[in-house]
């Protein structure tokens, strides 16, 4: 049985003293939930965000990394230094890195080596423009952005990973993949990878994102290969993020 997961994605957003409200928000409502949660906030807050979460449920992941171990590297923060704040996850490959910041293939799998090596879980983002799904390009594009990882790490190398399938056209936009199109892709991405070793394929925990809310979270989270959900929007609103959170359960 695969434990679901919850991951809120703050993107660039936040102040102390937003923060402050919405983790003790957070804080208070996050006693009997029953899936695993994180947040992922910028950088700078990662350690206000460690602090105010310590002895609760809720653990703390990171929305970027740098691929390079140490160094002279400008502006990088490496993946030791998020394991030292508390990180236990972090974010790897999504969409807005990959088109905004032209993070290629090649880098994406050597952040996630990265977070291996200092023990986060990776959780690695697929998915397809609009212009790709209307050319009935979806499965292949997911499957060329799996296999860039895997040939480099092997279906061993996702053991205790997460994967994220987040179709570019519902990020931000109020417009989810509706469950049967989300699970369509969810098990195709786990068939492909049953066919390399079953035991990684049903263990491995595969999240849905764009824009779920608290209102179509559980008809997403039903469907036999969501395992949870990465929430951009919705969770920087404490009662909706506790919804989707329940809606796991
Ligand atoms: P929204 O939930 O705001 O659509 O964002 C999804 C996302 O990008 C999470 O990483």
């Amino acid at each position: 049985m695969r434990r679901k997961i919850v991951a809120g994605n703050w993107k660039m957003h936040g102040s102390n003293a937003q923060n402050r409200d919405l983790l003790s928000a957070l804080r208070a409502g996050s006693v009997s939930l029953g899936c695993e949660v994180l947040v992922c906030p910028p950088y700078p807050y990662l350690a206000q965000v460690a602090d105010a979460l310590e002895g609760t449920a809720i653990v703390c992941g990171a929305q970027n990394l740098s691929q390079h171990l140490e160094g002279a590297f400008t502006g990088e923060v490496s993946a030791a230094m998020l394991a030292d704040l508390g990180c236990r996850y972090v974010i790897i490959g999504h969409s807005e890195r990959r088109t905004l910041f032209g993070e290629s293939d090649a880098v994406l799998v050597a952040k996630f080596v990265a977070a291996r090596q200092a023990g986060l879980c990776p959780i690695f983002c697929l998915g397809e423009s609009l212009a790709q799904r209307q050319a009935g390009k979806t499965l292949e594009v997911v499957f060329e952005q799996l296999n860039s990882l895997l040939q480099v790490v092997g279906v061993e190398g996702l053991v205790d990973a997460v994967l994220a399938y987040e179709p570019v056209w519902a990020i931000g936009t109020g417009l989810s993949a509706t469950p049967e199109e989300a699970q369509e892709v969810h098990a195709a991405l786990r068939g492909m990878l049953s066919a390399l070793d079953v035991d990684v394929a049903a263990a491995l925990r595969i999240l849905y994102g764009g824009s779920v809310k608290a209102g179509n979270a559980q008809e997403l989270f039903v469907q036999p290969d969501i395992d949870g959900g990465l929430i951009g929007g919705a969770s920087l609103v404490a009662q909706d993020f506790l919804a989707i959170c329940r809606a796991a359960n």
